[in-house]
């Protein structure tokens, strides 16, 4: 029998695939969404793959979030892995996102993932073992516009996981961090969210558009997010996994850039996308 797996955000893309993954490799999956009637998709996946999961009801954002954790492991047993993927992204310049889309933003990708990571430690500590996985993203080591509150958020989740993975080493438990580049999921179709205050002629209409087709041409030809649910896995079986995994050659190939070409070069190119007339 397999390890005891938590996930949040189950119900589609990177969380369903991550979920039946893990399932068909042996594991005792609790698949996690925040709601459970969307969970058709996840269950007839897993049952195509041959693999049994339980589903179960978590808002990673609610208040009740950590209480709502400590119920299910006493249902189901200690976790030996956390899979922290629920997130959202909404899109649009920082200066046009409504008060509620950044702390939402913030809520479900920052305090909702350290509410559930919070609530699994107690055990995996008196355990001595133990692994969280926390999905970040390229977003999380490249600010790119028109998702400066997300990239926040995926930023402030990477220093966390880095701070956070020097305490709880000393009790035998693994922190660490997925960066997925483009991958088709819902994040970008069903799941789009954008910012509620986004004016159709302010001053970064046209700058919001052309990216948000960019980002919707690349996300249609994107691969689907199998890879990322193989990563995960091999970060929870390896016996000594690796801190960073950087997933897709989109990802890889922007941070190397970042990293290789002056500031001044990437900067020219990130104008070129960017520019808008100068009257505004
Ligand atoms: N796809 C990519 O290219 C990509 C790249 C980099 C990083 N990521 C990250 O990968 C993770 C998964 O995203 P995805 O691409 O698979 O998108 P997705 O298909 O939209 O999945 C997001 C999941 O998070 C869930 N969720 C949202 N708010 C929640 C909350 N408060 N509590 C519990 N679950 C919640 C959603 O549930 P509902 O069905 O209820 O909305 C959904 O199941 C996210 O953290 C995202 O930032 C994705």
């Amino acid at each position: 029998m397999g390890h005891l797996i938590l996930i949040t955000g189950s119900s589609s893309g990177i969380g369903l695939a991550t979920a039946v993954a893990c399932a068909a490799a042996g594991h005792r999956v609790v698949a996690t969404m925040r709601r459970p009637d969307k969970a058709g998709a996840l269950l007839a996946a897993a049952a195509a793959a041959g693999a049994s999961l339980e589903v179960e009801q978590l808002d990673v954002a609610a208040a009740s979030a950590p209480d709502r954790v400590r119920e299910i492991l006493q249902k189901h047993g200690p976790a030996y892995a956390l899979v922290n993927n629920a997130g959202i992204a909404v899109g649009g310049a920082f200066e046009e996102q409504a008060d509620d889309d950044v702390r939402a933003q913030f809520e479900t990708n920052v305090f909702g993932l350290m509410a559930v990571t919070r609530a699994v430690l107690p055990a995996m500590r008196g355990a001595g073992r133990g692994r969280i996985v926390n999905v970040s993203s390229v977003s999380g080591l490249v600010g790119l516009p028109g998702v400066s509150v997300y990239a926040a958020t995926k930023h402030a989740v990477e220093g966390f996981s880095e701070a956070l993975r020097w305490e709880v080493a000393p009790f035998g438990v693994h922190v660490c961090l997925v960066e997925p580049g483009t991958f088709k999921t819902e994040i970008f179709f069903e799941n789009q969210r954008r910012g509620a205050h986004i004016s159709p002629d302010g001053p970064y209409a046209a700058m919001t558009r052309t990216l948000e087709q960019l980002v919707l041409q690349d996300a249609a030809k994107a691969p689907p997010p199998a890879p990322v649910a193989a990563a995960i896995l091999r970060l929870i079986d390896a016996p000594s996994p690796p801190f960073r995994t950087l997933i897709g050659r989109d990802a890889r190939a922007l941070v190397a850039l970042r990293r290789v070409i002056p500031d001044r070069l990437f900067a020219t190119g990130i104008r070129r996308l960017v520019s808008v007339p100068r009257s505004r």
